[in-house]
């Protein structure tokens, strides 16, 4: 049995598989994220370890026999947070989450360094690692001096199960301190970020064994034998081992919390001028590019809560299928942009609204403007010379038919949906704890699911939405200048 724990940012959850990746038993738990100041967003660590206890107490409880087979763990975890541990391995102060925004100005002082880009492949995004550590030494030196490691929120969870300082490379190619293409720490960008090569964990491939389960924890939860932690991964690299994006061109689109397109790689890729995304895989000699939106999902939960209607019966209002777009176009910026703007002062738009509109109208067009988002990242993937010609379409938003239908024409390429429902972050890093218990070869463990569906661009709508995504694009360049900096 293997055990896959996705830490998402807002909760926890695992999965114990067999050998062939079956789903024996699953379970979450929710995690509180705190926003001190506007544009801050912040977790416990503590309730990680709090999540990963309550998660296999539930899994032990519904499959207790299954469980006690157990031989790997994998992990996934939110990329780019900083968990800061002092000599005692003791935290800091709470981790600092991708998606805050203090670091802008750390991040663009960082970005103008041309080693940076060069190094790291990407462009310096206020969320990324080195910023917040930036921020750290100018705003609280006394903590920064107490700095013994740096961990991301999976390795953080990591450490707690085995006791070691060990990160794999396609989490900590967000850092902003790794040479993506070599595949190991930079002296040079760790050196401009203040940092030093020891306050680094240990990095191994994510499908290769980094730590074994704690003596202590093995015999609280009944497990007789040594089970090995896997590297793991960020958890857009463990998505695609999920869902068997490994094989150069492989992708996927997924409407979550964020929104992104993924297409893996053989080869290592950078364009930081796109603003597209170009990490390490977590298999050895793959990289992933991506675009990232930080607002997919996340604009129609905003617009939920301001709406005072849950996000189901927003859906229930629209039509079966779509009729054409919106007089009504949303700029789903709502916490700034990274692909293609990297602007973190532009917020979001309705532009268009009527005495008229209603609640459908403005679902509608929230779901369009994230839509015409996602083809901006398309746009910047085939500038770099990556153009999937299929991408499997996974996340939340991805179980709305009219979602799926709007995006697949905007994009104007077809959509597969794969067959049932196990396929994400936490499936990825159970495959990676087989590969890495089991020394298997990483292309026959990820797989691609069947497909259920396949969702075709409506070549009836095609031209009106290309023709409104040129006006979307006219938006931001218009208001860009505008916004509040
Ligand atoms: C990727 C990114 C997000 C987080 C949270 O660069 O910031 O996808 O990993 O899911």
């Amino acid at each position: 049995m293997y055990l896959g724990l996705d830490l998402g940012t807002s909760g926890l959850r695992g999965i114990l598989v067999d050998e062939a990746g079956i789903v024996v038993s699953s379970a979450e738990f929710s995690i509180p994220t705190s926003t001190p100041k506007p544009g801050w967003s912040e977790q416990n660590p503590s309730g990680w370890i709090k999540a990963c206890k309550e998660v296999v107490s539930q899994i032990r409880a519904n499959e207790e026999k299954a469980f006690a087979k157990l031989l790997g763990i994998g992990l996934s975890g939110h990329m780019h947070g900083a968990t800061l541990l002092d000599a005692d391995g003791k935290v800091l102060r709470p981790c600092i989450l991708w998606n805050d925004t203090r670091s802008a100005n750390e991040a663009k002082i960082l970005d103008r360094t041309p080693q940076m880009r060069s190094i790291s492949g990407n462009i310096v995004f206020p969320g990324f690692t080195a910023p917040k550590l930036e921020w750290v030494r100018s705003h609280e030196p006394e903590i920064f001096s107490k700095i013994e490691k740096v961990l991301l929120p999976k390795d953080f969870l990591r450490f707690w199960l085995t006791g070691d300082y060990i990160s794999d490379m396609s989490d900590s190619a967000g850092t902003s301190w790794l040479d993506v293409n070599k595949r190991q720490w930079s002296e040079p960008a760790l050196a401009l970020g203040h940092m030093r090569a020891e306050q680094m964990p240990r990095l191994v491939e994510g499908s290769e064994p980094g730590g074994e389960l704690k003596a202590e924890l093995r015999q609280e939860w009944g497990l007789a034998g040594t089970v090995v932690v896997a590297g793991g991964a960020g958890d857009n690299a463990a998505a695609a081992c999920g869902i068997g994006s490994v094989n150069d061109g492989a992708g996927f689109v997924s409407l979550g919390t964020s929104g992104v397109i993924l297409v893996a790689r053989d080869a290592y890729a950078p364009a930081p001028e796109t603003a597209v995304h170009c990490f390490c895989h977590a298999v050895p000699d793959r990289w992933i590019q991506m675009g990232v939106i930080l607002s997919a999902t996340n604009s129609m939960n905003w617009l939920s809560r301001n709406l005072g209607q849950s996000v189901e019966k927003l859906a229930k209002m629209l039509p079966d299928s779509v009729t054409g777009p919106s007089a009504i176009t949303f700029l789903p910026y709502l916490s700034g942009e990274r692909t293609p703007h990297n602007d973190s002062l532009i917020r979001g738009a309705f532009l268009g609204v009527d005495v008229a509109s209603e609640p459908v109208d403005l679902t509608q067009s929230v779901i369009e403007g994230v839509s015409f988002a996602m083809r901006d990242c398309l746009e910047a993937l085939k500038s770099t010379g990556t153009a999937p010609t299929s991408l499997m379409a996974v996340g939340g938003g991805a179980r709305s038919r009219f979602w799926l239908e709007t995006l697949a024409t905007v994009l104007q390429v077809p959509l597969d949906v794969p067959k049932g429902s196990e396929f994400g972050a936490a499936m990825g890093a159970a495959r990676l704890a087989i590969c890495a218990a089991n020394n298997a070869e990483p292309a026959e463990v990820m797989t691609s699911p069947d497909t259920e569906d396949s969702i075709e661009p409506r070549s009836d709508l095609v031209a009106a939405y290309e023709s409104e995504y040129g006006r979307y694009r006219q938006f931001y360049k218009a208001l860009a200048p505008l916004a509040v900096r």
